[in-house]
């Protein structure tokens, strides 16, 4: 099935946070909602731990539910890992991919983004691939040429219907966890550069139905701001997502800019 932003795209990232029981709380609140939000995507990424837990409790609930990471093989001696069909196992429907603290903490390259991208979509993951600039490479001037290179390279071999399948999360690493939100200009920018470079790969059709996500200090505040730009289709919510009433009120903020766009 291929993906369009008909609708606001709302995942919430939990990083290393939430036990099993915390993670089941948090859903089971977020379910309760869940009839206010039927205009929006909602997406929980949980920890692995909790992953299959989540699963149960949103069984029939219209709550997707995303990974954090993955490996590239399916099975074999590489410990520590997680695979896609455990995942789908698991119960989900999504993966990031190259998320900004994987590359800085964990020696996640474009390479290895682009082998994770191909066994997602293996197995029927939708990734959701995480790019964005440094500080210091905005300060620079270098923000459009890291993107750049992050789009070519980690989306290197793949062709136009695999291309229907990937959803973008532009998150520029100053803005996350920081409380320094890209304005909506500046989110704008990188975000209508992204489309235009989809655009020249993929054809416009390819283009104009991608999700391309922001990220990096979304709170109720300024999501709507954010969301009433042009090409911006969703969050991804870092800090945010772990309450259900930030999360929540997120997502009403993202249907109520999307009506008015
Ligand atoms: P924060 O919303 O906490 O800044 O995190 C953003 C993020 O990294 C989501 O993947």
């Amino acid at each position: 099935m291929n993906i369009d932003n008909q609708k606001p795209f709302i995942a919430g990232n939990w990083k290393l946070h939430k036990t099993i029981p915390a993670a089941i709380e948090l859903v089971k609140a977020l379910d309760e909602a869940i009839m206010e939000l039927a205009d929006a995507e909602i997406v929980v990424i949980p920890p692995f731990t909790a992953l299959s837990e989540v699963g149960k409790t949103l069984q029939g609930s219209t709550i997707k539910i995303g990974a954090q990471n993955i490996f590239w093989e399916e099975k074999g001696a590489f410990t520590g890992e997680v695979s896609a069909p455990m995942l789908k196992d698991a119960g989900c429907q999504y993966a990031v991919i190259g998320h900004s603290e994987r590359r800085q903490f964990f020696g996640e390259t474009d390479e290895t983004v682009n082998k994770k991208i191909k066994a997602a979509l293996t197995h029927a993951l939708t990734p959701i691939v995480c790019i964005g600039e440094s500080l210091e490479e905005r300060e620079k001037g270098e923000t459009i040429d890291k993107v750049d290179s992050q789009i070519k390279a980690g989306l290197d071999g793949l062709g136009k219907e695999e291309m229907s399948e990937i959803i973008i999360a532009y998150e520029p690493i100053w803005a996350i966890g920081t409380g320094l939100t890209a304005t909506p200009a500046q989110a704008e920018e990188v975000h209508s550069f992204i489309r235009e470079k989809l655009t020249e790969k993929y054809g416009n059709e390819t283009a104009t139905c991608a999700i391309i996500l922001y990220g990096g200090s979304v709170k109720p505040d300024n999501t709507y701001s954010l969301l009433k730009e042009q090409n911006i289709n969703g969050a991804l919510v870092g800090g945010a997502s772990l309450e259900a009433d930030s999360f929540i009120q997120i997502a009403k903020e993202s249907i109520k800019a999307y009506k008015e766009k």
